[in-house]
């Protein structure tokens, strides 16, 4: 059996920043609420005059992965796609990539696992390679938020935490023993609609949506039973990572760096404490990003690679919990 291993790693995040203070501008919240609750103090929102998309930042991240990964794209065997915004309703993202590439006709496979959803790409691509069926994969996690919120008091709970962005990885067939040494996933349907976008879709067409003219309907923005999220999340994200320790031999202390997703920077102290790790073991950008989804890991992961906190035999562990609810961890040996 192979091993897989990240040959490279690139991020891209659109221009636009919005700071806690333009959000004070839009809704009923400030800056002291959001940085208290959730540490977030900017994030990037599409500019839409740019044409930014789903598929074309997975594609400008994806770019930057393949070229340090010394690949060019036509050496892509395959394209894993985790979002739960993509551009259409069908076709997923990852045919667009494909397209934008210019690679030749590989498989595309789109993942709907929102937070977790990059992970759960990872451990899709991690079998095909450690099955010999592909050499090189590109897995991507990319978000469109900013253009499906309710920028107003009543949906402020949710909008001011979520920002756009995306990262990939090139996943590579390695013969050292180093790179994925498990993934762990999980999921719990009962809450799926703690944390969901309802409608428009097969369950909640367009057509009721507009027969009903319902003003008060917010079933087509995103909703999220915050304090009941973030009680499960702090439990979960402990278990993925316990989990994924457990299934090494190592405790979680061992971990080098741990890379949780940016959920809330309350949640990820929370387990910090939880684990006993220190400042240095583990990674937060939430602070400049907010919560990015199914993009979160790989833009962390790329700037702690870029930023030098991911060294030649480190352990990394990844972790995530989100929409599902789903959850899900990757422990990494560089
Ligand atoms: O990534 C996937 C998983 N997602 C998560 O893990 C997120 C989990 N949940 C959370 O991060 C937190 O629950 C939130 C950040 C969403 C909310 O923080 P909270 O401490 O749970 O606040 P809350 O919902 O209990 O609301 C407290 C108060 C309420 O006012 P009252 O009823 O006490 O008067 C809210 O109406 O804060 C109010 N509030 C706001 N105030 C200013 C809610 N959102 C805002 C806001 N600005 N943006």
């Amino acid at each position: 059996m192979y091993t897989s291993r990240i040959a490279g790693i690139g991020h891209y995040v659109p221009d636009n920043v919005v700071t806690n203070a333009d959000l004070e501008k839009m809704m009923d919240t400030s800056d002291e609420w959001i940085v208290e609750r959730t540490g977030i103090k900017e994030r990037r929102w599409i500019d839409p005059s740019t044409g930014d998309l789903p598929s074309t930042m997975g594609t400008k991240a994806a770019q930057i992965a393949i070229e340090k990964a010394g690949l060019t794209p036509d050496d892509i065997d395959f394209i894993v796609f985790a979002t739960l915004s993509p551009d259409y309703y069908f076709p997923g993202p990852g045919v667009q990539v494909q397209d934008q590439l210019g690679i030749k006709e590989i498989g595309a496979l789109d993942v709907r696992n929102q937070c977790s959803g990059f992970v759960y790409g990872l451990s899709v691509a991690d079998q095909f390679i450690k099955t010999g069926m592909y050499r090189n994969i590109l897995v991507i996690g990319s978000e469109y938020h900013s253009g499906g919120l309710e920028k107003t008091t009543r949906g402020r709970n949710v909008t001011v935490i979520f920002g756009d962005g995306a990262g990939a990885v090139v996943l590579q067939r390695g013969e050292d023993g180093k790179g994925i040494l498990s993934t762990h996933l999980h999921s719990e349907g009962k809450h799926a609609e703690e944390l969901a976008l309802i409608g428009p879709a097969t369950s909640r067409w367009v057509d009721q949506i507009m027969s009903e003219n319902d003003e008060s309907d917010t079933s087509y923005f995103p909703y999220m039973n915050g304090n009941f999220v973030f009680k499960h999340a702090v439990t979960r994200f402990s278990e993925a990572i316990i989990e994924a320790a457990a299934a090494n031999n190592v405790q979680p202390a061992d971990i080098n760096l741990l890379i949780p997703h940016q959920a809330n920077l309350r949640i990820t102290q929370f387990i910090q404490r939880k684990m006993g790790l220190s400042d240095d073991q583990v990674y937060n950008n939430i602070q400049r990003y907010g919560n990015t989804t199914a993009a979160s890991i790989p833009i962390a992961l790329s700037e702690a690679h870029m930023e030098g906190r991911i060294k030649d035999g480190d352990l990394i562990c990844l972790a995530a919990f989100g929409s599902g609810f789903t959850w899900a961890s990757a422990l990494i040996k560089w």
